[in-house]
């Protein structure tokens, strides 16, 4: 698709953004159905005079990723529901110019687990409570999930807690607790470049009947999944939440469904050509 005065313009706001790899999965998508769309990269240290200048150029949709997800809910119109809860967002759509945030980090998280498990009445051990945590915490609370969420700091743990009516609110030196849930799934940076060697819990506390997710996905085999596969524990990688939030932004910012197919090819071959 060549680039003319029709392109409409989509981008992901960061910082750091250099390594993200959002704008090959959605210019993938728009290469497969042949739309005149674009997707590009910004690092951004203004939020304010980014979320400003996007608005007056009129750029139809905006993702959004760390550090900018709850200052961007400054500067847009309207929230959905979820990211309100979430207190984050992900995505920002330009309708004529009002700007509407959403959050798909839930969608996609819960999505890739439920690809592996189903989630209702099962016990989800939670390890982490920064917001990546609170985006899966919100997930799993709407699937039925029965939630426990461990954390270094335990005061963090149980403000969640009583915010999402969790089940459990522990620190992390009673992580022996996790032996006993059906899934577990780590939302803290443990185990990301360059301390691919660490995992926040050993592989003494985890068992063939689980389902174990690592959203850390730089490396895509982590330190806790390794030790999951070891004891023969099913395992759900990180990109798999990248990829399931990426398919509804795309469908949000193009009214076409998204080419799963398509997507998910480019995103394994990004992965493999790092
Ligand atoms: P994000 O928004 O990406 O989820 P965050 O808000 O910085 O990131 O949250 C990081 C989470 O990882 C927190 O739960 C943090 O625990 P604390 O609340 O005790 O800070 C957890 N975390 C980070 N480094 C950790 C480590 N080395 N060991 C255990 N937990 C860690």
């Amino acid at each position: 698709m060549k680039i003319n005065s029709k392109t409409k313009v989509c981008c992901i706001i960061g910082n750091p953004v250099e390594h993200s790899l959002s704008p090959i999965i959605h210019n993938a998508g728009y290469k497969a159905l042949g739309l005149n769309f674009v997707f590009v990269a910004f690092h951004v240290e203004n939020v304010k005079g980014a979320i400003e200048g996007l608005r007056a150029l009129n750029v139809l949709g905006i993702v959004v990723t760390v550090p900018h997800k709850l200052e961007v809910l400054k500067y847009v119109d309207e929230i959905d529901k979820a990211a309100q809860k979430i207190g984050a967002a992900n995505t920002i759509v330009n309708h004529n110019g009002k700007l509407v945030a959403s959050n798909t980090d839930w969608t996609g998280s819960l999505e890739a687990l439920r690809k592996v498990s189903e989630v209702e009445n099962k016990k989800v051990a939670v390890l982490g409570a920064g917001g990546a945590s609170r985006a899966i915490l919100y997930g799993l609370k709407r699937y039925g999930a029965t939630v426990f969420v461990f954390n270094r700091t335990l005061d963090t743990a149980q403000k969640l807690m009583e915010e999402f009516s969790l089940d459990g609110a522990y620190g992390l030196e009673e992580k022996e607790k996790i032996q006993s849930c059906d899934i577990v799934i780590n939302t803290t940076s443990v185990g990301m470049e360059p301390q691919i060697n660490d995992s926040v819990i050993p592989q003494e506390f985890l068992n063939s009947h689980q389902v174990v997710y690592d959203i850390v996905y730089t490396p895509k085999v982590t330190q806790l999944l390794k030790f999951a596969k070891a004891v023969g524990a099913k395992v759900v990688y990180g990109d798999k939440m990248l990829l399931y939030g990426a398919l509804p932004q795309f469908e949000l910012f193009t009214g076409k469904k998204a080419p799963y197919d398509t997507m998910a090819m480019a995103l394994e071959n990004a992965e493999r050509s790092k």
